[in-house]
């Protein structure tokens, strides 16, 4: 059953996210098709934390993952701090990314276990231009601070010799 919904539109509030009338679809084959997000509307203002509830295969993920443009929905509208997703050339798309970051349910599975930290927490930064690496050496300290992990503690080590939990920090810190 495809979730639909219409949650809080605040226009007036200068939402972070607003989506409208997202719908999703896949083709599954024979002129079959799988309805996986029909219809959904939600917005978010700064600050705000919003849970997505629902049955098991009722499109959740699948919202989540249309939202980040992976892939583009089938129709409707995404924004994000005012910029209209959707309609982006992949160009505009890809430079807007450093600004929108899943964060995975399982923090183990989404690190490469042969990276230590210090690779990790400084990917992002790297590809986005800072190079000279005592400037990445500090950037990647500070947002493993800003997380609430210790850099002297983790930052040469593999993501298998760190708990779950500091995993899903690292995970954090990277987004
Ligand atoms: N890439 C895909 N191709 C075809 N069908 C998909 C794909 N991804 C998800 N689906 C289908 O879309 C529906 C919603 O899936 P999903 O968003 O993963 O659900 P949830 O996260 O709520 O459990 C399911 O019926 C699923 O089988
Ligand atoms: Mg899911």
């Amino acid at each position: 059953m495809a979730g639909s919904g219409v949650a809080h539109l605040r226009k007036d509030d200068k939402p972070v996210l607003s989506v409208e009338n997202l719908v999703v679809e896949f083709p599954a084959g024979r002129h079959q098709t799988v309805f996986a997000v029909s219809d959904i509307s939600f917005d978010l203002l700064p600050g705000e934390t919003l849970g997505i509830v629902g049955e098991s295969g009722c499109g959740k993920s699948t919202a989540g993952r249309a939202v980040m443009q992976l892939p583009a929905p089938k129709t409707g509208s995404v924004e994000i701090d005012g910029t209209e997703l959707t309609t982006l050339s992949s160009a505009a798309l890809r430079k807007f990314r450093a600004k929108m970051q899943m964060i995975m349910q399982d923090p183990i599975s989404s690190l490469n276990p042969r990276r230590k930290v210090k690779h990790l927490v400084t990917e992002g930064p790297r590809m986005w231009g800072r190079q000279n690496r005592e400037a990445l050496e500090k950037r990647g300290r500070e947002l493993l601070r800003a997380v609430g992990l210790d850099p002297d503690m983790v930052w040469d080590r593999l993501p298998g010799e760190l708990s779950g939990g500091q995993c899903q920090r690292v995970c954090i810190a990277r987004a």
